[in-house]
């Protein structure tokens, strides 16, 4: 399984990729405006670190104007993945970049439905957002597994990006439901590898060492 880390932030994304634990970075409006950069200035920066792909969002709603914007966005580097909404424009626009062979990510899916069409339209992603299902009572994982279902019964080549994830468990979830990738935020990335009984472990460890007097 894939992990993208679901921010705008270069300091939050050279720290993983640091790691060697990066794949990929998703981004949405909301993000990049929380960073307070000029759009350019930032995705440059954004590309530069991020090995894996990189994953911009149209905001023109229009299909001549997603597909021109997606067109715009695929020359900044050849690892951009062009997000589109899943609405009628959406799968037009990813219908028309495919062909050009631009990689598309459809992003705000909230349907099986959704989900198929998606696929028959040649994405290279769907992002089903779980945790704005959990949000309003809705079971979010349940929407991975139908999806997964849906794709293997057809052998739909679109990734299942697990995206809205809220912590640890959804992570969990998301690799038994079988999605082929999870986007993060940087805070429950940190959760993944935090353990209480490994920092007790290790702090008991050093300290029997230190009071024996030891070396290695
Ligand atoms: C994915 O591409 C989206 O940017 C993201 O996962 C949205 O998550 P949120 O529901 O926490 O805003």
């Amino acid at each position: 399984m894939k992990i993208f880390l679901d921010t705008a932030n270069v300091k939050e994304l050279q720290e993983v990729a640091e790691m060697g634990l990066l794949d990929g970075v998703t981004t949405n409006p909301s993000l990049i405006a929380k960073e307070k950069r000029p759009f350019r200035d930032l995705v440059d920066e954004i590309c530069r670190i991020v090995e894996g792909v990189v994953n911009l969002e149209v905001t023109a709603t229009d299909v001549a104007g997603m597909v021109s914007e997606g067109r715009d966005l695929a020359k900044i580097a050849p690892n951009v993945v062009v997000k589109l909404p899943t609405t009628v424009e959406g799968v037009k626009a990813c219908r028309i970049l495919t062909r050009e062979g631009i990689k598309t990510n459809l992003t705000l899916c909230f349907s099986p439905t959704q989900a198929l069409l998606v696929a028959k339209a040649g994405a290279t992603y769907v992002s089903p957002f779980l945790g704005r299902l959990d949000d309003i009572a809705h079971v979010g994982m349940d929407l991975i597994r139908t999806i997964r279902t849906i794709y293997d019964n057809y052998d739909f080549k679109t990734q299942i990006l697990a995206a809205s994830l809220r912590n640890p468990l959804h992570v969990v979830d998301a690799a038994v439901a079988r999605a082929d990738v999870v986007t993060l935020p940087f805070a429950v990335f940190q959760m993944l590898i935090k353990h209480p009984l490994t920092d007790i472990g290790l702090r008991r460890f050093l300290e029997d060492w230190q009071k024996a007097g030891l070396k290695l």
